[in-house]
């Protein structure tokens, strides 16, 4: 067993609740062959070895289902180990303690910042030593004064640390440790400051020309103990003001006390959602002086995307650092307001384009663990996972992650392993969806079809910010949400029975069940002469993406009117993923485009137009006329829109598998070409190497390359004709 299990939680034995805490403890080291540190600690944790960072990772241990996987980190610590020497873990409050905590819990009472830890001495001769935390520890309070997540840091040098006092230890659950399952967090690019603005209010704000999630760093100037204070934020309002409002509570306020010194200012204990800053406190002279540093999951990218429209490019761009803003150890919905939770609609709508982009394999196995370990005994998902609390919410297409992500990961990766671990989640899923279904129970005045089928007996977020309402502001969306839940709840059965085969299983109870609920929808929601119920483009795109309707043509048919009659896109969070797929599949691919190049409100390009260079919640978020959105809900960082760019692989550049093909083995490539595009290329690195597609237009024709990665077979379908192509680089020109 790993010692860490034979070392003590330690606290602070008072505790005054905003500082960050020091834990030290010193010894003497003779002979060592090598030393291993694990620690973990109840909030957040860095950790020192005579004065250097044990650490490259940041914000450890990470946010998992504190109630029952907390995970601890292993290093290899042999080189910074001296004669003498003094480890330090300095730990503040962090996830553990936001403000949707269950007060009620008996399992986990954060009220503190605690540790855990063991070193392990091996020396020359083969023997061990542990130095574990205990109450031989000293502890102490440091020069970080407040810590929260949401509302930042404030670190004054000018604070003496008092002498470390003895630790206390507490009897904290330690079957709850787990070794770290997640990729590590770590600090990525670098953006230091592009721009120095004095708003018309007076303001100095630097702006680093990229949003991005994580915090700052800059040198407090020497010979002065004002206090500096630095704002971020995400948008300057239509005058050109700093625009705070949408952060909700979350005050995001980083406070430096200089002593006088030069001091490296970085935070340790908290993150930031922001593209700009406001500083008060410090002569400003130069941008430079600040530099953002993006923090997140250290995920490989495995996805390119590149096309003659410099607007599409950004969107793109965009896609990606919505990824990297929001890949923080979980999927959150966004970085800067007081949520920043792993959301589980958001990480639905957006797992495929995710795991084109990075490598997100063990990012999402990870977060999977703590979707099974939060399942509701009764088989429901919480609406955002890790919560300090019990939420089985069990929203469509937001409890339906629990089976659309681990098929998409089995589909990018084509590891069995995932659906192993998943299938009982995913079952349970669909067999409490299906007693929901049955379970009419709402009492006489219950009006609606009282058929088992139809899961039309629950709450839902519903079509969330689609824009077919008269109120743009009204969240739910205009399909009917009983509509959307039948059709996820057919959608994750499917995949239910898809999961099952491919592990070898019977399903025959389960493909029954499909059948069901694909006629109880008919019945309901198919009108006589094919169309659809709902007239809403939602409505349209899901009927036809899940297969729902026999008259695909009437569907689509009524797809396309409404896409004409409204000029633009309105769907939501629920339509929008599969919309441009829809148009695609029923030959509407201009149409699509049409869509994807529109630059007005509401569209993708929107945003870019005003400046955006990461994924807007709110297809509203910044009107036209220079107003924001409500600030109730409105986040310049939220990936859930960019879920187009698995579009843009598979559609526009035409990477994809046949049916039936996991880990990308089987490759179709089909591009869907158009006049307004001279060029389109894209890669995605599968398991198998890279796979690969260009179009380019050359003297009234156009040159296809597509690149198949070994292990692989592959074919293309260009201009209806279909190649078999061979390992390595294919041309063809049609
Ligand atoms: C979040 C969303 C989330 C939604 C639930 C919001 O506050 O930011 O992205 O999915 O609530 O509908």
């Amino acid at each position: 067993m790993d010692t860490i299990f034979n070392a003590k939680w330690i606290k602070a034995p008072r505790y005054r609740h905003d500082a960050a805490l020091t834990f030290s403890k010193r010894f003497p080291a003779k002979d060592v062959k090598k030393a291993t540190l694990q620690v973990t600690a109840r909030g957040v944790y860095n950790c020192f070895l005579n004065g250097k960072s044990v650490t490259d990772s940041v914000l450890n241990p990470g946010w998992t289902d504190y109630y029952k996987r907390l995970q601890y980190q292993t290093w290899d610590v042999t080189g910074l180990l001296k004669a003498s020497n003094k480890i330090e873990i300095r730990a503040g409050k962090g996830w553990f303690f936001h403000n949707w905590y269950d007060t009620d819990s008996k399992i986990v009472k954060p009220d503190e910042p605690a540790v855990i830890a063991a070193l392990t001495l091996t020396f020359a001769d083969g023997s061990q030593q542990v130095i574990a935390t205990d109450e031989s520890w000293g502890v102490t309070e440091n020069e970080v004064r407040y810590n929260n997540i949401y509302n930042g840091e404030t670190i004054d040098y000018t604070y003496a640390p008092k002498r470390p006092v003895k630790a206390a230890a507490i009897d904290y659950p330690k079957d709850i440790l787990i070794p770290q399952e997640g990729e590590m967090i770590l600090e990525q690019e670098r953006f230091p400051g592009v721009k120095l603005i004095v708003t018309p209010k007076g303001e100095t704000v630097i702006d680093f020309g990229q949003e991005v999630t994580g915090y700052i760093t800059f040198d407090t100037p020497a010979n002065t103990k004002r206090k500096i204070t630095v704002t971020h934020f995400e948008m300057l309002d239509k005058n050109g003001n700093v625009y705070t409002k949408n952060y909700r509570s979350a005050k995001a306020l980083l406070t430096v006390v200089p002593d006088g010194k030069v001091h490296t200012v970085k935070p340790a204990y908290t993150f930031f959602g922001f593209r700009y800053i406001a500083v008060k406190g410090m002569k400003v002279t130069d941008p430079a002086q600040f530099t953002a540093i993006a923090v997140y999951s250290d995920m490989k990218v495995t996805g390119h995307f590149e096309c003659s429209d410099p607007m599409i490019n950004q969107l793109f761009h965009n896609i990606m650092w919505g990824q990297r803003g929001n890949f923080l150890d979980i999927p959150t919905d966004c970085p800067q307001r007081d949520e920043r939770f792993g959301w589980t609609g958001d990480a639905q709508v957006f797992c495929k384009v995710a795991s084109y982009n990075f490598d997100t394999e063990k990012f999402f196995n990870k977060w999977l663990a703590d979707l099974r370990s939060m399942q509701t005994a009764e088989g429901s998902i919480p609406s955002f996972v890790p919560v300090n609390g019990k939420y089985g919410d069990g929203s469509a297409a937001w409890a339906d992650v629990c089976t659309i992500l681990p098929w998409q990961m089995y589909l990018t990766y084509g590891h069995k392993q995932v659906l192993k671990d998943n299938f009982s989640m995913m079952k349970k899923w669909v067999d409490c969806m299906r007693r929901w279904a049955e379970k009419k129970d709402v009492g006489d005045d219950f009006q609606k079809s009282r058929d088992p089928f139809l899961h039309n007996n629950h709450w839902h977020f519903g079509d969330w910010l689609a824009q077919d309402l008269p109120d743009q502001e009204e969240c739910s969306g205009a399909t009917d949400h009983d509509y959307i839940a039948t059709a996820f709840f057919a959608y994750s059965t499917s995949l239910l029975v898809k999961a099952g085969k491919a592990l070898g299983k019977d399903m025959t109870k389960y493909e029954e069940l499909y059948g069901n609920i694909v006629k109880a929808f008919r019945k309901e929601y198919v009108k006589e002469d094919g169309t659809l119920t709902n007239d809403t483009q939602t409505a349209c795109v899901l009927a036809l993406h899940f297969d729902l309707v026999e008259n695909r043509d009437a569907a689509a048919k009524q797809l396309v009117r409404l896409v004409k009659e409204w000029g633009h896109l309105t769907t939501g969070f629920v339509g929008t993923p599969y919309l441009l797929h829809a148009l695609s599949d029923i030959g509407e691919s201009r149409l699509a485009y049409d869509l994807l190049l529109r630059k007005e409100f509401p569209s993708w390009c929107y945003p870019i137009t005003q400046g955006a260079t990461t994924m807007w919640e709110r297809w509203n978020g910044y009107k036209p006329d220079g107003t924001f959105a409500t600030p109730g809900m409105n986040s310049f960082n939220h990936y859930a829109y960019g879920a187009v760019g698995d579009w843009m692989y598979e559609n526009m550049a035409g990477i994809r598998q046949q049916e039936g093909s996991c880990g990308f083995r089987e490759l179709l490539f089909a591009p869907e070409t158009d006049d307004r595009f001279d060029w389109v290329s894209a890669s995605i690195d599968t398991v198998n190497g890279t796979a690969a597609a260009k179009w380019e237009r050359t003297g009234g024709k156009i040159r296809y390359t597509f690149t198949v990665p070994p292990k692989t077979t592959a074919q293309a379908v260009v201009n209806g004709k279909k190649y078999a192509l061979c390992e390595g680089i294919n041309e063809i020109t049609a």
